[in-house]
């Protein structure tokens, strides 16, 4: 891996941290260079011709006025209804399509987005903006540039950061490129984009009604999903079973796009954590099926775990183990966290407190 660095130094070092004259301006030589890595796999010359990779926020279009934190007029803000846990950060999500393109919904679990698409994702502590993460499909397939941008101390403007910073303001680091591809890359989910998603966003009791209705009023997927509106979901959730819900619908936000049938991590470890669509059953999704149904043995038990999940005994399974541990060796997932979620782990809890235990 390549060495990490700390970020606000390099950038002092060039002349970009505190003095407000030169904020907002590029920065030649050894940072800027390093800020045109691209963390794709081969990529298209004539994307690549076409592409420049942007070095500070205010130049990827999210803002119109980023002094002002005036969000450009055609970026669209979202928010997954199950979201990952990062250290308690609090986040915030935008888009934009490419004026008259379509999402390719033809398969409803893993949708395809138009080449210039872009996916922000803002993380804030303790009231101030840390980074902001940029997804930017640049190619055909899945050809994506990832890369976050780290706030500058007055948060006038961030700055990329393809290095990752070790340690930013608050809890847990900003990821490296390389990190981005463990969690968004095809090998892993078809879908490079985790949240934006029919069941992610398919959720009608929002107050503004149901986000995945506005996409097809806005006639933005290619094949719209029927029999829902702003008020009724599309793929109704299983009825009852609370507990399940919040645990399954954590699971798929948190591990899913490593844990899945398509994925690599397959090959080491029997485990499907993502729900697929339509849900018509909880008992009959591949998390049930592959973590409770079986006795999943464990390849690595962290201490006191005898399967990955053991009915009634959340303190002798693996996954419940795992997603409350803050040991490198064992948490999950392993990277871009340091602490446990308290809410997560307890909904996760309480689903297997609530099984029935193997005689
Ligand atoms: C531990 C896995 C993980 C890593 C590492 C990671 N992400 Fe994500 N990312 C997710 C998940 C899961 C979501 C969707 C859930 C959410 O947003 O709460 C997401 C959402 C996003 C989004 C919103 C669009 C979408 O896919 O839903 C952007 C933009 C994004 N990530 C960019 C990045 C970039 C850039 C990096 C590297 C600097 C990165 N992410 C690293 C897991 C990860
Ligand atoms: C970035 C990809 C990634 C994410 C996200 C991820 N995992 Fe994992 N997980 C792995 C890999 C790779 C392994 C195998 C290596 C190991 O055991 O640590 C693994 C192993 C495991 C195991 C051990 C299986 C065994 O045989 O003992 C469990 C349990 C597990 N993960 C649960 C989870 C849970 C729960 C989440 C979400 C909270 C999660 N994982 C998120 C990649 C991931």
């Amino acid at each position: 891996m390549p060495a990490r660095h700390h970020v606000w130094l390099l950038l002092a070092a060039v002349g970009l941290v505190g003095c407000g004259d030169d904020e907002g301006t590029r920065a030649d030589g050894a940072v800027a260079d390093a800020a045109l890595v691209d963390a794709g796999g081969p990529r298209d010359a004539a994307a690549d011709a076409d592409f420049t990779a942007p070095m500070l926020l205010s130049e990827t279009g999210l803002y119109s006025d980023i002094a002002s934190k005036t969000l450009a007029a055609d970026v669209t803000a979202f928010a997954p209804r199950w979201q990952l846990w990062s250290d308690g950060a609090a986040k915030q999500r935008w888009y934009r399509l490419p004026p008259g393109t379509h999402i390719d919904s033809s398969d409803m679990d893993q949708w395809r987005f138009p080449v210039g698409t872009q996916f922000w994702k803002e993380f804030a502590r303790g009231g101030r903006r840390v980074e902001t993460r940029l997804l930017q499909k640049i190619g055909p397939g899945e050809d994506w540039f990832m890369v976050s941008f780290a706030w500058n101390p007055g948060e006038t403007e961030a700055m990329a950061v393809p290095g990752g910073v070790v340690d930013d303001p608050g809890h847990d680091d900003i990821p490296q490129q390389s990190e981005c591809f463990d969690c968004h890359a095809p090998v892993r989910l078809a879908s490079v984009v985790i949240g934006f998603s029919a069941l992610q966003l398919d959720d009608a009791t929002r107050a503004g009604g149901s986000p995945l209705a506005a996409l097809v009023a806005a006639g933005q997927l290619t094949a719209p999903p029927t029999g829902g509106s702003a008020t009724t979901p599309y793929f109704p959730l299983p009825a009852g079973d609370a507990a399940t819900r919040d645990a399954l619908g954590y699971l798929h936000a948190n591990c899913g796009n490593c844990h899945n049938a398509g994925s690599d991590v397959k090959f080491a470890v029997d485990l499907e954590l993502r729900l697929g669509l339509p849900l018509t059953a909880w008992s009959s999704s591949a998390a049930v099926r592959t973590a409770v149904d079986v006795v999943n043995q464990t390849a690595a038990p962290p201490p006191g775990a005898s399967a990955i999940i053991e009915p009634g005994m959340p303190g002798a399974s693996a996954l419940y183990l795992r997603l409350t541990s803050e040991d490198p060796v064992f948490r999950m997932p392993p990277l871009a966290r340091e602490l446990a979620d308290p809410v997560g782990g307890e909904a996760v809890r309480a689903w297997i407190a609530g099984m029935t235990p193997t005689p």
